[in-house]
């Protein structure tokens, strides 16, 4: 008999580790770089409102199948149906999980980089542009933080997850919070602060371009960490007394809530120094030195906060390996250590394309103009997940019968009053939402559009 399954030890711990996993750089880096390409205000929107119909729900069904499964992504389809369509799905989260670590390993080797920096020089006003190009040239500190990366995902990893992550989790979950509030405050009182809020509070719904819509959904299901059956795998821990939908909702709020302090946060300093907001992935890591150069113990606080950023991207990456290890696991027999080395190994290698796309390789453009890096982000974010995404949404609302999704959601008393409307969100709302969003990034409709 295969041994009882790991659980949750309290729901508590689920709602951290999910929100650890949800919170991470997709929400620090990644929002405010594409939330000031592509049109602040109007983008925060499209993002908000895609969280509400398109995140929600499949957060929700993702929970839902994940539990009553108690599998990994592939197994999960398995068990519930007996098809060789469904554990496709599967498949392609377990890819997305392969690709999207491997870039997301180098940039959480640039938040390694700025903690030794701060220890070892801190930061000078005026520098922090030339200080990040010149990690951006180096090919050697690029792969090397990168490796570094990817080595403490893989030692905890390699050490289970609940008694390490969870513990640490909720203590620096909170502790980055807190330190989100003061940079907020002491960015909301610099001069720039009145315009950030306009650009970011004041939409100009003129400036939202259709890439700048389907970035926001990708930005949506990036940082909600969906469409790839993490939060599936999160959810079969998870014991079957715990209320599903009020889970998932303090996960997607807590999620969106930094992604919005994140916006509060960058936005004044960029226009207090005149930075331009759609300056891309080096957004983040361009500004905060900036406030740290400038602000008394500056230096001390930078470290805090590249200390706390670097554990929420571990508590992210840990999850994207996690999936593609447990996998392994269940499916392949192989053990928990082979699997854990084999697979951190080979996704670093993969990653270091990425890592050369900003120096040696920057000339290697494809598609658009696009470097290596941001292909595999565009594929994985734009592509994969919302695919994912799709299956999940048609499995859950056209597959498993009310029944089954009932006896899930409604297992508490009283669970759930909005089953009848996120009964209907995904089956056809979500659906169609995302069938819409692959068209375009596929590039069917672009090239539908040249024959009609
Ligand atoms: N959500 C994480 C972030 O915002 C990244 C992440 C972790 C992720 N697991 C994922 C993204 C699964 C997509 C799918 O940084």
């Amino acid at each position: 008999m295969a041994p009882q399954r790991e659980h949750w030890a309290s729901r508590f711990g689920f709602v951290l580790a999910a929100a650890g996993s949800a919170i991470g750089l997709g929400n620090l880096w990644r929002f405010p770089y594409k939330c000031g390409e592509y049109g602040g205000g109007a983008f925060l929107a499209a993002y908000l409102v895609s969280v509400a119909i398109l995140g929600l729900p499949v957060l929700i069904a993702e929970i839902i199948i994940g539990r009553s499964a108690q599998k990994n992504p592939v197994g999960a389809f398995r068990e519930l149906r007996a098809s060789r369509f469904w554990p496709l799905v599967g498949w392609l989260g377990i890819l997305a999980g392969f690709i999207i670590l491997s870039y997301y390993s180098v940039v959480g080797g640039w938040i390694l980089h700025y903690i030794a920096s701060t220890v070892l020089s801190g930061f000078q006003a005026g520098l922090a542009a030339g200080q990040f190009h010149e990690l951006m040239s180096s090919p050697a500190r690029q792969i090397g933080c990168h490796g570094l990366f990817m080595l403490l995902t893989i030692f905890i990893v390699r050490g289970g997850i609940s008694s390490g992550i969870e513990r640490w989790n909720k203590l620096l979950m909170p502790a980055l919070f807190l330190i989100l509030i003061g940079l907020t405050i002491r960015s909301l009182i610099s001069p720039g602060a009145g315009h950030a809020l306009r650009f970011l509070l004041q939409p100009d719904f003129s400036q939202l371009t259709r890439t700048g819509i389907l970035e926001a959904l990708g930005s949506a299901f990036f940082s909600l960490s969906l469409g790839m059956g993490a939060m599936l795998t999160y959810g079969s821990y998870l014991d079957k007394n715990t209320n599903i939908s009020s889970a998932a909702l303090e996960i997607s709020a807590l999620d969106t809530c930094f992604s919005v302090m994140a916006g509060l946060m960058i936005f004044p300093i960029v226009f207090s120094c005149g930075l331009d907001p759609g300056a891309g992935p080096g957004l983040l890591f361009v500004t905060l030195p900036e406030v740290f150069a400038q602000m008394p113990g500056g230096r001390m606080c930078g470290f805090f906060f590249f200390v706390l950023v670097a554990f929420a991207a571990i508590t992210s990456a840990i999850s994207l390996l996690e999936v593609v290890v447990s996998f392994f696991i269940d499916e392949l027999c192989w053990t928990r250590r082979r699997a854990d080395y084999t697979l951190g190994a080979v996704i670093f290698v993969c990653g270091i394309p990425s890592a050369l796309s900003f120096n040696l390789w920057s000339g290697l453009t494809l598609m658009g103009g696009k470097n290596i890096f941001d292909l595999l982000d565009g594929f994985a974010s734009n592509i994969l997940l919302p695919l994912g995404g799709l299956g999940i949404a048609i499995f859950a609302g056209w597959v498993l019968t009310h029944g089954e999704k009932e006896a899930e959601i409604k297992r508490v008393e009283n669970a759930f009053h909005f089953y009848d409307i996120w009964h209907i969100l995904i089956k056809y709302i979500t659906p169609v939402a995302l069938v819409i969003v692959l068209l375009y990034t596929t590039g069917i409709i672009g090239l539908l559009s040249k024959y009609f």
